[in-house]
Parts: structure tokens; sequence; C-alpha cells
């Protein structure tokens, strides 16, 4: 190899590296927004759901006469929102939305403590959906209930 080679490439190896370095840079640094993204986008999906639009339903057949026994409950679909249905042991019908006014997860009825509750964050309201412990910060929509023949529907209220 000639020293006048040696000196040609040189300057043109000089005058590459930073050109690489920039395109390895480039693709290192999109590499890590791309990762960082996909991992902050379900998170913060999870914190911040997107909002549901109603339906517009007012009333649904919520159930069968007979399908609960007393002091059970059962979860029904209200338009695209889960609602619930208690029959107490005094044979009392409530009604109320299934969805904790907390961070939205569905409620369940608890036989043992004979009172809605939210298993996310140990949520508990009472048969009048009011929030009597835990972190939910509002009471629970409360629905009218209705036993038109052998069908239960469930109503909601206007005004209340
Ligand atoms: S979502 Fe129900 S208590 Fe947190």
């Amino acid at each position: 190899m000639c020293p006048k080679d040696s000196a040609a490439q040189v300057p043109r190896e000089v005058a590459q590296s930073p050109v690489r370095r920039r395109f390895a840079e480039f693709l290192l640094g999109g590499g890590l927004l791309a990762s960082a993204i996909s991992f902050l986008y379900p998170i913060l999906r999870y914190l911040v759901p997107p909002a549901q639009p109603d339906l517009g339903t007012d009333s649904v057949v919520a159930g069968r006469v007979g399908d609960l026994r007393r002091n059970s409950g059962k979860v029904f679909r209200f338009g695209n929102r889960p609602g619930i249905l208690v029959l107490t042991e005094n044979g009392d019908y409530k009604a109320m939305s299934g969805v904790c006014t907390h961070l939205n997860c569905t409620v369940q009825y608890r036989p043992d403590l004979r009172q809605v509750w939210c298993a996310c964050h140990n949520g508990f309201y009472d048969l009048n959906g009011r929030n009597v412990a835990g972190p939910p910060p509002r009471p629970l929509e409360l629905y009218e209930v209705h036993v038109r023949g052998e069908e239960i529907v469930v109503d909601r209220r206007r005004g209340a």
C-alpha cells in the first residue's frame, strides 16, 4: 500500500464516521422511543379508559322471577355497561349500576356481608348504592325495579 492511498482513505473514513454514528444513534434512539411508547401506552390506556358512549337504553329485562334466590345477586347488561340486581333476604329487588365509582371495575354482591363489593380495591356499597367503605368516592346509580309478569325490568331513575 502506498502512503498516498492511505492518506486518501483516512479523510474519507473520518468523513463517513459521523454520518454512520448519527445513523446508529438515530436507529438506537428510535428503538428506545418505540420501546418506551409501547410500554407506556397500555398503562396510559388502563389509567384513562376511553369514554364509552351510552347507548341510551333506559329499561332492560334484567332477569326472570326465580333466577335469583334470596340474598344473592347477579350482574346484567344495561346498554353497554353492567348493572347489578340483588334479591334481598326480605324478598325485595334492588338494582344499581355495576360500575364502581372509583376506577370503573365491575362490582358484585357479597351475600356474607349483604353488601355490594368491588374486588379491585376492596370498596363497599350498601344495598341503596351508598359507598360505605374503601376508596369509592360516590354512590352507585340506583335503578328502579319492576316485576312484570315473569320479567324483572330495571329502569333508570329519572331526575333522581
Ligand atoms: S375500582 Fe372499585 S374500589 Fe377501586
